[in-house]
């Protein structure tokens, strides 16, 4: 199992304080944001990490972070010369992965408790994909899960009528296919390959399971979220808490 993680993107709703340094860098709690994610996928037991980034930014994540000797992992780096989308940027990840499963986070999605459990169902799971949802209170800023009993039905990218508040957060386990799904699916009207898209996709192939992510969880790409992703990690020191505390 490999680590990726996506810290590409503009970043504009957090202007002026992403026009020239990337968000992923921007303090939340008592370290840069994308700590965090890193943490994560430590405290699963990833030791090989992916970082996907900007061309403009590379230099400074690469300065930051180093070879992951401080953090024990060794880090990979690529450039996503153009923001197409999060599903654009991680089909970089395709020879990095090398036939391997994938953890993927989102540079900006601060969870507060380990997701260790949830990857250790995943790994029990043959083929597919696993996302992991979270209760919201508006979710018709989010992707959106349609549940029945046991599945997810679909997943609806912001909308109008929301069919639940479980949104999809910014965690995904895939197996090797993603990236032939990647390249099969369409850009969206934004111009973006989807994550969304990639999903139903394997809704569709019958082989998307989930989870509720237990603990504290936002994104930190708006003011508002970016305030609670610092209180989330003021309040536990930027520890990722594991077991059942
Ligand atoms: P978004 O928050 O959807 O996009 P953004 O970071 O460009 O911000 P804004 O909408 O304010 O302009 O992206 C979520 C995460 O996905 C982001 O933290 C980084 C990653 N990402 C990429 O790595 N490449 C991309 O092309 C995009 C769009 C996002």
């Amino acid at each position: 199992m490999k680590g990726i993680i996506l810290a590409g993107g503009k970043g504009t709703r957090l202007y002026p304080l992403t026009k020239i340094t990337n968000k992923h860098i921007l303090p939340v709690g008592k370290e840069p944001m994308i700590f965090n994610p890193i943490k994560q996928l430590i405290s699963v037991g990833i030791k090989d990490i992916l970082i996907v980034t900007s061309r403009e930014h590379m230099g400074a994540l690469v300065n930051l972070l180093g070879s992951g000797r401080e953090f024990g992992c060794s880090f990979t780096f690529k450039v996503q010369d153009e923001p197409k989308g999060i599903a654009d940027a991680l089909l970089l990840g395709e020879n990095f992965a090398g036939g391997d499963s994938i953890v993927v986070i989102l540079g900006d999605n601060i969870a507060s408790h380990s997701i260790k459990p949830y990857v250790e169902k995943f790994e029990n799971q043959d083929i597919g994909a696993k996302v992991l949802l979270k209760e919201v209170n508006e979710p018709h800023l989010f992707g959106i899960a349609a549940l029945d009993e046991t599945k997810i039905v679909k997943i609806q990218e912001k909308p109008d009528k929301p069919e639940s508040n479980y949104a999809v957060i910014g965690i995904y386990m895939y197996d090797n296919n993603v990236f032939d799904i990647i390249r099969k699916i369409d850009y969206s009207l934004r111009g973006e390959l989807e994550i969304t898209s990639v999903n139903n996709e394997y809704i569709k192939r019958n082989q998307l399971t989930y989870d509720i992510l237990r603990g504290y969880w936002t994104d930190a790409g708006t003011f508002e979220t970016y305030k609670l992703a610092n209180e989330i990690l003021f309040n536990i020191d930027n520890k990722i808490i594991s077991g059942d505390e």
